[in-house]
């Protein structure tokens, strides 16, 4: 069937291709001539858009793709839309709002085209695909290879199933399948490339045993504190090892069940123990992802959360299972203060990881080694230096 907005949205793929161009994301002609020739608008007929209402409470705001300039040029920007929320926590406040947790989503285009990019494909490479969402990935990676070479999985059933409809659209039928794509996609495999579009907290076994040797793995790792995008080649030994991208993004975590979704863990805070002066404030924290990075390598077992005192003041705090936590103001009195408590001083090592930071030049993420051993323990090192970090299994 032909779709009658194919070709008013032609304009804007173009458009949508030469931004990206323009931007440095896109750096290959294949992958300009995919995103000139997948349409999103197929993909995302409808996405919740971001609005605070007038208690401060995040809404998302249902938007259809019509036939629109407006709505055609609103589904090819380059940004994130959210697609699906959490049906336990989403609760309709009128007609077209709603409230709830994002639950998948049409990835930034920006974030897509360098994370493609990284994975440097070639003809003739069969690649695995975690997270399939809206499909829109899919149908580029079918444009780029073939679609006989991509494979896709997602935890949820739903999703597979309108995006394999919706692939099949505009012509392309990938091997999709159903299931927790941390397991990989055993029936599908050996793979030249894997890409997620979920974070995981450790490669996952499944996958070195699906590629082949010099295969790239391109994910999210998530940390505790904070995580990145890693681009990794495995070895003849089942190791994988490479950088953080300096193409940076955060994915939503891998869940092992299509209808359960992670719900913060927050362990009971012990009673404050003490406050005192530090030279490392939360906006250092904020500000700096390769230091928040670096703090989760440090920090393995640390969470880093938002609290709100009862007068309004926002802080960032640090938190552990145990209890202990640490908390800097980022609005109100008290920048340069630190409150803490439990068994632990988690500042020190906030300090600590500044000094280090600071002395080595504040290196970014990309000087920053992930290694997967053959057994699943990893680590990270420092390029530069060799300093190396272990990283226990993240809770
Ligand atoms: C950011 S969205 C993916 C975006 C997608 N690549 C696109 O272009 O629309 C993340 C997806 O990961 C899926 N997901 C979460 N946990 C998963 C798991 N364990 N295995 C496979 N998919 C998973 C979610 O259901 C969601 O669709």
């Amino acid at each position: 069937m032909t779709d009658p907005t194919l070709e008013t949205a032609r304009p804007y793929m173009a458009a949508l291709a030469d931004e990206l161009t323009k931007a440095g994301m896109i750096r290959s002609p294949g992958w300009a001539e995919a995103f000139a020739t997948v349409p999103r608008h197929v993909f995302v007929p409808e996405w919740y858009e971001q609005e605070t209402n007038d208690k401060g409470i995040t809404v998302w705001r249902r938007r259809k793709a019509d036939t629109t300039d407006d709505d055609l040029a609103a589904v090819y920007r380059n940004t994130t839309l959210v697609t699906a929320l959490d049906p336990d926590t989403a609760k309709q406040l009128d007609e077209s709002a709603w409230t709830g947790v994002p639950t998948s989503s049409s990835t930034l285009p920006s974030l897509m085209a360098g994370m493609l990019e990284e994975l440097s494909v070639q003809d003739g490479h069969r690649v695995l695909e975690v997270g399939t969402g809206t499909g829109y990935n899919t149908a580029l990676l079918s444009a780029r290879l073939g679609d006989r070479a991509v494979h896709s999985v997602d935890i949820d059933p739903d999703l597979v199933h309108t995006a394999e409809r919706r692939l099949s659209k505009i012509g392309y039928t990938p091997q999709l399948a159903t299931g927790d794509g941390q397991n990989g996609h055993p029936d599908g495999g050996p793979f030249d490339r894997i890409i997620a579009t979920c974070s995981v907290t450790a490669i996952p076994q499944g996958w070195i045993e699906q590629t082949k040797p010099g295969a790239i793995l391109h994910t999210d790792i998530a940390l505790g504190i904070d995580g990145g995008l890693v681009r990794l080649t495995t070895d003849e030994e089942h190791r994988a090892r490479g950088r953080f991208t300096r193409t940076t993004g955060r994915f939503m975590a891998a869940r092992t069940d299509a209808r359960a979704y992670p719900r913060p863990n927050n362990a009971p805070a012990a009673p404050e123990a003490g406050r005192r002066p530090t030279p490392v404030t939360a906006t250092d924290i904020r500000t700096h992802y390769p230091f928040r990075l670096l703090l989760a390598f440090h920090l393995p077992q640390a969470k880093l959360v938002y609290h709100r005192d009862d007068v309004g003041a926002l802080s960032l705090q640090l938190q552990q299972r145990d209890g202990s936590w640490a908390r800097a103001p980022l609005t109100g009195e008290g920048a340069g203060i630190v409150t803490y408590g439990g068994a632990l001083d988690l500042w020190q090592q906030v300090e600590a990881a500044w000094t280090w930071w600071n002395n080595a030049d504040r290196p970014t993420q990309d000087h920053f080694e992930y290694v997967r051993e053959p057994d699943g323990r990893a680590s990270v090192c420092h390029t530069t230096d060799g300093r190396r970090w272990d990283l226990a299994p993240t809770s």
